[in-house]
């Protein structure tokens, strides 16, 4: 006989971190519309809607992972997270295709400004508000408004290459991007180990940018490698804009600090790190037809105007060498330099936002974690392990608040089993 959904959804487990919630799944037309409501609320930026995100998010999370399309609302009756309001949205998308409220928020001039404004590099809610209460609306408005964001030198760089940073970031140039930095570690000392991080790790064919942990097997030889690499790529001609962060870790950090939740909001952590924007070569973006493209239509659009479409990549994160911290890989030739800048529209690079994050081997499988996402997948993570585990879990390590002791880890494996969860794959924490 044929099961209902219902009776094969009620025993989804509360934690996100305990199912599988692959990239792409049945119910879309029910998340979109629940991820605009959510950005809306994180907009708003107090807490009260930084809740209302959340419960946005998690009611999502539920929809991503039913094993089929839900087409009637009586099929989510019994489903945890759902409240009286998501389920009004449901029932209005399943007797409408569309949710009104939604598409509300969509056309609302503050939301697409704050849409608009916080998805230039360095712009928060804070200041796209600001921004919005001055009048400005556009890109061009900013453009032009010499006197506010000339300010922040993040910002105006953030301004000057918006058209590049919106231009999705694809897993060719991620793994060129790799190649590059693993031929520089290589002569450096081949010990060096790197992994993309990020979207592009969980199975993502395109991101907003590369995310890169870098470690050495040696603790306390990771050290200073971010500075060199940096100077290599500097002389190379790589770096547009940047700003290096000191690690600021000490062992204080864990049994201090936040203890009782606060730093499931945030993200931050101590590593050493430099986030910046660097010139990839224009020719490093390859269509990649494997799977997952994103539905975006902007993005679709993108990908099919400026992409040299000769070469096709059927690769798949689990054969990337790069993606594999324990595969090593060999040593590659080093890929050309790129050329010099000649003006806007006939250079030969793109401004690509960039993430090196240096961490010290013993605690890279939690930094791997940590850096892998997603980033409602971490917070999934972190709250199961303080409600459920007493511990406290961050990008650094795992430590049990009782026992007063770290737990160490020597794969990503052994995170989970730390955390008495099942192993998820990457591709399976797309929450
Ligand atoms: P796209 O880049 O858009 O493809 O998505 P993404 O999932 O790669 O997001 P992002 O690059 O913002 O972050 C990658 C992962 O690193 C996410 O899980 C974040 O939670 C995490 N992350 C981002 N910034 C920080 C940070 O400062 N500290 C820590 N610990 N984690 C971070
Ligand atoms: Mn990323
Ligand atoms: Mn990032």
């Amino acid at each position: 006989a044929k099961t209902t959904v219902n009776e094969r959804t009620e025993n989804i487990p509360i934690y996100e971190c305990q199912r599988e919630t692959p990239l792409q799944h049945h119910n879309e037309h029910i998340t979109h519309a629940l991820e605009i409501l959510a950005k809306e609320a994180d907009f708003r930026n107090d807490d009260i809607n930084y809740s209302r995100a959340l419960a946005f998010r998690r009611a999502a999370c539920v929809f991503k992972c039913l094993p089929s399309r839900v087409e009637g609302v009586q099929e989510i009756q019994s489903l945890h997270n759902i409240g009286s309001h998501v389920k009004r949205i449901v029932e209005d998308i399943l007797d409408n295709g569309y949710s009104s409220e939604a598409e509300k928020t969509e056309n609302n001039d503050w939301f697409k400004t704050m849409m608009t404004f916080t998805g230039v590099f360095g712009v928060g809610p804070a200041i796209a508000d600001k921004w919005y209460r001055l009048g400005l609306r556009t890109i061009e408005d900013l453009k032009i408004e010499q006197t506010l964001p000339n300010k922040d030198e993040r910002i105006s760089t953030g301004l000057t290459f918006h058209d590049d940073l919106t231009l999705p970031v694809l897993r060719s140039e991620a793994e060129a991007l790799a190649d590059l930095i693993r031929c520089e570690l290589d002569t450096i000392d081949p010990q060096y180990q790197l992994v993309v991080t990020g979207g592009f790790r969980r199975g993502k064919d395109c991101g907003h940018d590369v995310d890169i942990l870098l470690t050495h097997p040696v603790e306390g030889k990771e050290k200073g490698i971010l500075e060199d690499l940096l100077h290599r790529l500097d002389r190379q001609g790589r770096l547009i804009y940047g700003k290096r962060e000191q690690s600021t870790w000490n062992d204080g950090v864990l049994q201090g600090e936040n203890i009782k939740g606060q730093y499931l909001k945030s993200t931050l952590d101590h590593f050493e790190k430099w986030i910046g924007i660097m010139k990839l070569d224009k020719k490093c973006r390859q269509c990649c037809l494997n799977y997952g493209l994103n539905s975006n239509e902007k993005q679709q659009e993108l990908l099919h105007s400026s992409l040299d479409m000769k070469k096709v990549s059927h690769l798949r994160p689990d054969t990337m060498s790069h993606m594999d911290p324990k595969n090593n890989s060999t040593k590659r030739k080093c890929p050309s330099s790129s050329s010099e800048d000649r003006g806007t529209n006939d250079r030969t690079w793109y401004a690509r936002r960039v993430d090196l994050i240096v961490t010290p081997t013993s605690q890279f499988y939690y930094a791997l974690v940590g850096w892998t996402g997603s980033k409602h997948f971490n917070r999934s993570l972190r709250l199961y392990a303080q409600k459920e585990l007493h511990m406290k879990l961050t990008s650094h390590a795992l430590y049990d608040t009782t026992k007063k002791h770290l737990i160490p880890a020597n794969s990503e494996q052994e995170v989970f089993k730390n955390l008495h969860l099942r192993y998820l794959e990457p591709v399976e924490r797309n929450c």
